[in-house]
């Protein structure tokens, strides 16, 4: 990427703890993750843990709260905050709300989610312990496009890791993050590098010319 091309400005969504943010953050102040800053954080939820990380860190924060108000509502201020902050590429790390077809038609394919298992397996919620009760031998997670349905849309990549004899649930969830931490950096990297194209559900990489 050359000096004169603006980073691609990231709009980061959550609802709770933000660890998923907080390594992407990292990614960029370590410059492992280049290309791309962060433009505004934004919770729907005005307790998230992960708004106290983003302040420390000197970022941009909104809280637009969800609760009580319908999704067409919700949506539409949400869409006009990343509008405000410039967001080119919308990150959801943790964001538990469904999003509306307004919201995903205003950033069409600019739009990435993180989920804790190797979807189509196990989509919705508590996806690691759907995952440990079915008995699954692999696990993992997946950053993907978002489209109309849950957890749905082209997969930019997974990771994944075996299920141990002497996993839990919560120790298999731990583990998953480990990798949600690596996965969606790079995920972001790879969309950011422009390098791909969109192939009906087929997310393709490019060679370089
Ligand atoms: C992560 O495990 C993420 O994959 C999951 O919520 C957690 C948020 O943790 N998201 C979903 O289940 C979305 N369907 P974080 O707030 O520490 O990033």
């Amino acid at each position: 990427m050359s000096e004169d091309v603006h980073p691609l400005r990231l709009g980061v969504l959550i609802s709770g703890r933000g660890s998923n943010f907080k390594s992407i953050a990292q990614s960029i102040r370590e410059e492992r993750l280049k290309g791309v800053e962060i433009a505004v954080v934004i919770s729907n939820v005005a307790e998230a843990g992960g708004l106290a990380i983003a302040r420390e860190l000197g970022l941009p924060t909104a809280i637009l709260v969800s609760r009580g108000r319908s999704r067409t509502q919700h949506d539409a201020d949400m869409i006009a905050c990343l509008r405000e902050h410039h967001v080119d590429l919308v990150c959801l790390a943790g964001y538990m709300r469904l999003l509306s077809a307004e919201f995903i038609a205003a950033f069409s394919n600019r739009i990435l989610n993180i989920h804790p298992s190797l979807l189509p397996a196990f989509p919705g919620l508590d996806a690691q312990q759907q995952a440990f009760d079915y008995g699954v031998k692999v696990a993992g997670c997946t950053v993907h496009f978002v489209d109309e349905h849950l957890d749905h849309g082209a997969i930019v990549l997974q990771r994944a890791i075996p299920v141990l004899e002497e996993d839990d649930a919560h120790s298999l969830a731990e583990r998953i993050l480990v990798e949600e931490h690596i996965a969606y950096s790079e995920a972001i990297a790879r969309v950011a590098s422009a390098m791909y194209e969109i192939r009906g559900r087929r997310y393709v990489r490019r060679n370089p010319d």
